[in-house]
């Protein structure tokens, strides 16, 4: 039984994360997620939405029996996480829930219906009293199927305290045994969010009984404040996203929710299971399986976090880190850019410190990584964590390589147009080969691959970074396509070279969009039952 100040971390990226425009996940991404959420100690994984599509369904599935069933290697707690299915308040999505997360030792269907006056005339169409009776209705359903229950009533932060502390007593006696409070679109501000979960507390029978639960979106930048306000009034469990992914402005940041608990725990009076020194690791993971970049300002876990960049800041802290650290950052896996490896080391060395990065690759994964670090080490005299970390991305994908790069060669320059000619293995190991030229060296490499691959696909986005600095840098370039109608594919690339590197960002997003061609999906969960499209 966790002491009254514990608060449950509720990890939502795989499902309302996975809602941000463009950032789904493939199942064995999903899968690999799971694990290290389940590695950092989160107490529940919100898996996804059963009833979107077969694949989601089988995504939670094998989430609930790979990750939820047994304990889990180098988690914190003894037992596995609490899997859960969202579910809207129908027999079919209930159904559906259930299916996906049974497999799992601690399985949770969590289902929700709108209280706002707004959403019941506009989207539900429906009165108080209708809804009070779905919502009713479903959670004793959920509950015959499942012991543990969570009730949302969504966008609770435009509705009327008082109706909203009726339809929660009744689903308390219906069974529900968590009651979450969302913010569905990031209106409140701190002290109503606050008052609103200390009300619930005090004026619904029943909810002392209950664990009272926050999940707050940061239309307005609120979304961190607001969660902590909410527990502080007494809630003791919080949705949040890794990097704060999620609709629209995204949900509240995990690590920035768990660190402030942590840094300001004399104050807060809280605490969470969380192992905060696995942040880092897991924000670069979400960012390479969403293809959302990390922006370097970004609090906790963005590569600025805990630089010093002006003299009187380097000052203070040479003479004590307090002066401008709040925080250590090894105590969220941050790690500093140290000098590692170069030309001459062997690949034990490679693989030892890519392990200790918490990349470990084996077999033809660490040979071709190695062979890439070779090739960097020649040209580049540094070779930093950075660099390792990138190289190593590249590998880990587990998106598989239906089609590979096998050479580039591009001409482009003041003068002549720019032209390139590209070679590619395509999925059955066959080399096939294609000139052509474009307004620029990316263009042309991208028009030559286009006339190889024939995947229609709209570019919608093109970004490239170098990974550390020097004009010797690792580039890192990502790339996100869509194919008529499914959501948006990203890919990632690494190398020394630019054009190098967006050829096979390229490359891997087409690779994307092929392996989930056959995939159909609802594309949001908050749509009313009528407008599922599976
Ligand atoms: O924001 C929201 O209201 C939700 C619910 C489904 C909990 O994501
Ligand atoms: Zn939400």
């Amino acid at each position: 039984m966790p002491s009254a100040s514990y608060v449950r971390i509720f990890d939502t990226s795989l499902r309302d994360g996975e809602q941000a425009p463009g950032a789904s996940m493939t199942s064995a991404e999903k899968l690999e997620v799971a694990r290290a959420l389940a590695r950092l100690g989160v107490d529940v994984i919100e898996a996804g939405f059963p009833a979107a599509s077969p694949d989601d369904l089988a995504a939670v599935q094998s989430i609930a029996t790979e990750v939820g069933r047994e304990p889990v290697e180098g988690r914190p707690q003894a037992e596995p996480p609490v899997i859960c299915g969202l579910a809207r308040c129908t027999r079919s999505d209930i159904d559906a829930a259930w299916q996906g997360v049974r497999g799992a030792k601690r399985p949770r269907i969590h289902t929700f219906l709108a209280t706002s006056d707004l959403h019941l005339k506009h989207k539900l169409r429906m009165s108080r009293a209708e809804m009070t009776a779905k919502a009713v209705e479903m959670v004793a359903y959920a509950r015959s199927l499942c012991k543990d229950v969570e009730f949302s009533p969504e966008d609770a932060g435009r509705s009327d305290p008082e109706f909203l502390h009726q339809v929660l007593a009744a689903v308390i006696k219906a069974g529900a045994t968590t009651l979450n409070i969302p913010d569905t679109v990031g209106y409140t501000l701190p002290d109503e969010f606050g008052a609103l979960i200390a009300g619930i507390i005090k004026h619904t029978p029943g909810a002392k009984d209950v664990i009272i639960s926050v999940h707050c979106h940061d239309d307005l930048g609120l979304a961190v404040a607001n969660s902590l306000a909410g527990l502080r009034a007494g809630a003791r469990q919080a949705e949040v996203t890794i990097n704060g992914i999620g609709e629209r402005a995204g949900n509240a940041s995990l690590e920035e929710v768990v660190m402030a608990i942590r840094t300001r725990g004399a104050k807060i009076g809280l605490q969470t299971g969380i192992d905060t020194t696995q942040l880092c690791r897991i924000s670069k993971l979400i960012s390479r399986s969403t293809g959302y970049p990390v922006p370097p300002n970004k609090a906790i876990v963005g590569a600025n976090a805990f630089a010093h960049e002006s003299g009187i800041h380097q000052d203070g802290m040479i003479k004590n880190a307090l002066t401008y650290e709040i925080m250590r950052p090894e105590d969220v896996g941050a790690m500093h850019t140290t000098l590692v490896l170069g030309k001459h080391s062997g690949r034990a060395a490679f693989s030892k410190r890519l392990t200790e990065l918490g990349y470990p690759l084996e077999g033809d994964a660490l040979l071709k990584a190695f062979n890439e670090f070779k090739k960097l080490a020649d040209r580049k005299k540094a070779v930093l964590d950075a660099d390792l970390i990138a190289l190593a991305a590249d590998e880990l994908a587990t998106v598989p390589e239906l089609w590979a790069l096998e050479s580039l060669q591009v001409m482009c320059g003041t003068t002549g147009l720019p032209t390139a000619s590209v070679r590619l293995r395509d999925p059955d190991g066959k080399i096939r080969s294609h000139a052509a030229i474009g307004t620029g060296p990316v263009d042309a490499t991208y028009k030559a691959i286009n006339a190889i691959v024939q995947l229609p696909v709209e570019l919608l986005e093109f970004g490239i970074s170098a990974v550390t600095e020097g004009v010797d840098a690792l580039a890192e370039a990502t790339v996100r396509v869509r194919h008529e109608e499914q959501r948006s594919s990203h890919g990632h690339g690494a190398d020394s070279d630019i054009v190098v590197a967006a050829a096979k960002a390229y490359i891997a997003s087409l690779n994307h969009v092929l392996s989930r061609q056959s995939t159909g999906r609802v594309l949001h969960p908050q749509s009313t039952p009528t407008e599922i499209s599976t």
